[in-house]
């Protein structure tokens, strides 16, 4: 896959919008602000093509990026507090709806903040993936943040975790360094030949 090739196509805010299948999908979940757009913009090597929210909550849509071959697929965040009861149902209504249309979907990435615990809302996600059988993997995301005697206990503790919930890896990222974008490169890859 050519990451230099990747393009915003447009965002949906009904899933009677949604484009057609045509290519494989990958998408990006995650609660608000746990930095889904910017680690889209660091797998494509780009500054703004996927929009960055200084205020949680902002995407409410999903959002398609063409990447080559691909669709890059960014999830509207949950876990805002702020939301009204009739926002929290859109958003279930979107999520729900993409998820039963039959899409070629195939890998979806989970992404937790590295320095805390996984929220109730997170707990939820990573349920509902189970529940739904949607093959996943983690990244744990800020890994710029922690301290280096942090690393290796913060991937133990989320690998156990998420382990029990059907993910099949768990990879430390940071968007700002750039680590862990060639581990989740590499996974796309293996997903897109086989
Ligand atoms: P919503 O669209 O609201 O759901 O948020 P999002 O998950 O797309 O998060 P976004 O990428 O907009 O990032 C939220 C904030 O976290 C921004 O201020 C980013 O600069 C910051 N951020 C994202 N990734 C990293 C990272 O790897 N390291 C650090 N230090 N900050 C990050
Ligand atoms: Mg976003």
């Amino acid at each position: 896959m050519n990451y230099n090739k990747a393009d915003f196509q447009a965002s949906y805010g009904l899933s009677s919008q949604l484009p057609d299948s045509d290519r494989p999908e990958f998408v990006f979940s995650g609660r608000s602000n746990v930095g889904k757009s910017s680690l889209i913009n660091k797998l494509c090597n780009r500054k703004n093509l996927a929009r960055v929210s200084a205020t949680p909550g902002k995407t409410a849509t999903i959002n398609f990026y063409t990447v080559d071959t691909a669709y890059f697929v960014d999830l509207p965040g949950y876990g805002y507090a702020k939301v009204s009861n009739a926002d929290r149902r859109r958003w279930d209504e979107l999520i729900n709806s993409y998820f039963d249309a039959d899409r070629n979907r195939m890998l979806l990435v989970q992404l937790l903040d590295s320095r805390h615990m996984p929220s109730a809302d997170d707990l939820q996600m990573l349920e509902y993936l189970q529940y739904r059988q949607i093959p996943f993997v983690v990244a744990l995301t800020k890994a710029d943040k922690l301290k280096k005697s942090e690393i290796e206990p913060t991937k133990q503790r989320f690998a156990e975790l998420c382990e029990g919930y059907g993910c099949s890896a768990v990879i430390l990222t940071s968007s700002e360094k750039g680590t862990g974008i060639p581990e989740l490169q590499a996974l796309f890859e293996q997903c897109l030949q086989q």
